[in-house]
């Protein structure tokens, strides 16, 4: 705690608490509970209070007082729960028990931004909607665009390999992003923060921690490859009568708008019904029981506006689409997205959401939700079902007015099991975290969870790292 100097005072003030925890005997921040030992019973709905709390938080702003940190707790066996924007939705960014929070919010600087190849290299901290302002200022925007923009961190979106919206356009961040540097369990510093589109020179060490939801390491940097900023963006935002006509609709949208397809997402008529009732959004279209909102972005405003006008013009004349507006301006579009970017707050309005983030061939995508509506008759007080369609990630939610374990009970492992039935992923986008990590087999053999165990035990042989969260305990 010593060596963390003059701007680091605030670290330096809250690591000084954890060396009066530690010096009055207070050996670890895991209160009564032991690294390893088993989490108690996760209570859905639960806030901060009782053992799920942490007591200490620690803001560093440049990587070597993350590693200072780390080199830290590793010593005294201190359990640290790396937190981003806690947009998370699988509880992979809230303690346990106590552990320490240690929070990327203040690592927000932009290192560099390349004005020809658009590589940006910035800290971990950085918030995405504004690394997009920054961005779009210099012609430029972020490879990923999610609900969330305006808290989640850049680090805290890599570590989960968060998909969103734009995935369908620009692909996974497994491909734009070019370098990480992290700190390892220990305090190690690694360096991978490479600014290159190829280098094949040995194992690609940044994919491990892409998606590892803080349980290999901290993300203190980032280097990721940003598109040109789209002259010419619309929307259409379409109402289809039936699921199939859905999937006509995106079959025929890919092969109409092509290149220029930068998003294909749905929402079913009770997803509408939940924005307008606990949000007061409008629905600028007939009533529907399916609704699909289209993007395109492109460099040319005529080639695309006439692409987009033949495309609506045979989705109408097939019958694929009963109703349907267009948006060009800034303001319009933003208010389209709305109705599909709101949709999880609206759903927090209805009650306790049961969330499920699942991936699956897209033709089988809505036949879930039918499904679970089904089962659970009017045991639930809402199912509903909308997502990334255009990457096969359904999001289905359940709700009901107050947590209900029996309901809960109806739902899971019967969800878990349609989707590995179905040769689905149980989790698309969102990852694991503590909520579903015991479900990690619906997903990956055994051999894979093995892999994983070691690959944890060699990279944070103490497990201080996120612990509870990502794998579940082995004896379990
Ligand atoms: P946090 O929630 O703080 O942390 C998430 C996990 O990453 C935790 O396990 C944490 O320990 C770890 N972590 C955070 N920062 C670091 C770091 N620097 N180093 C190592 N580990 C770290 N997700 C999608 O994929 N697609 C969506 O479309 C989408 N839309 C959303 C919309 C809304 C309204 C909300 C509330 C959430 C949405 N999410 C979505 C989920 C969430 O926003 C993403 O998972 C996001 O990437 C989390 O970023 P964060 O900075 O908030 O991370
Ligand atoms: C979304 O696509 O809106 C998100 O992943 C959030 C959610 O699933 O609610
Ligand atoms: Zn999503």
């Amino acid at each position: 705690a010593e060596k963390l100097g003059g701007p680091a005072r605030e670290v330096k003030d809250l690591l000084g608490r954890l060396v009066e925890r530690v010096s009055r005997g207070l050996e670890t921040a895991l209160g009564p509970f032991e690294v390893g030992q088993d989490p108690p019973e996760y209570y859905p709905g639960e806030t901060c209070c009782g053992p799920r709390c942490s007591k200490v938080l620690l803001r560093p702003r440049t990587t070597e007082e993350v590693s200072e940190i780390l080199r830290y707790c590793n010593q005294r066996n201190l359990a640290v729960n790396p937190q981003g924007g806690n947009t998370g939705l699988v509880g992979g960014s809230v303690p346990v028990f106590d552990e320490i929070i240690l929070s990327t919010a203040l690592m927000n600087q932009i290192i560099s931004l390349d004005s020809i190849s658009g590589i940006l290299v910035c800290q971990a901290g950085c918030i995405l909607e504004k690394l997009n302002q920054y961005l779009e200022e210099r012609d430029f925007i972020m490879p990923l665009d999610l609900g969330a923009k305006g808290s989640c961190h850049i680090g805290g979106n890599v570590a989960t390999n968060a998909g969103g919206v734009r995935l369908l356009r620009y692909g996974s961040l497994r491909g734009t992003v070019l370098g990480l540097e992290v700190v390892l369990a220990d305090g190690t510093l690694l360096n991978c923060l490479t600014s290159l589109r190829k280098d094949n020179t040995g194992y690609d060490l940044k994919q491990l921690f892409i998606g590892s939801e803080g349980t290999l390491g901290v993300i203190t940097a980032v280097s990721i490859l940003c598109p040109r900023k789209p002259a010419s963006v619309k929307v259409a935002f379409l109402g289809c009568e039936t699921f199939q006509q859905v999937l006509e609709t995106f079959s025929l949208c890919k092969g109409s708008l092509g290149e220029i397809l930068s998003a294909f997402e749905f929402l079913d008529g009770d997803c509408m019904k939940l924005v307008q009732k606990h949000l007061h959004h409008t629905n600028p279209i007939t009533e529907s029981p399916f609704y699909v909102l289209i993007e395109t972005s492109g460099s040319n405003v005529s080639h695309d506006e006439d692409k987009l006008n033949h495309f609506l013009e045979k989705v109408m004349a097939l019958g694929f689409v009963t109703d349907g507006t267009v948006a060009t301006d800034d303001m319009k579009i933003k208010a389209l997205w709305a109705l599909r970017e709101h949709i999880t707050e609206a759903l927090t309005h209805d009650g306790y959401v049961y969330k499920y983030d699942i991936s699956l061939p897209v033709e089988q995508l809505y036949q879930l939700v039918v499904d679970v509506r089904a089962r659970l008759g009017m045991g639930a007080k809402n199912v509903v079902g909308y997502g990334h369609l255009g990457d096969g990630n359904l999001h289905l939610n359940v709700t009901s007015s107050t947590f209900d374990n029996s309901l809960l009970a109806s739902i899971e492992p019967f969800v878990y099991e349609w989707a590995a039935r179905h040769r689905g992923s149980i989790s698309a986008e969102h990852g694991l975290g503590l909520k579903k990590k015991q479900h990690i087999h619906y997903s990956k053999t055994k051999e894979a969870i093995l892999l994983m165990h070691q690959l944890k035990a060699q990279l944070d042989p103490k497990g201080i790292l996120n612990p509870y969260k990502v794998l579940a305990d082995r004896s379990a």
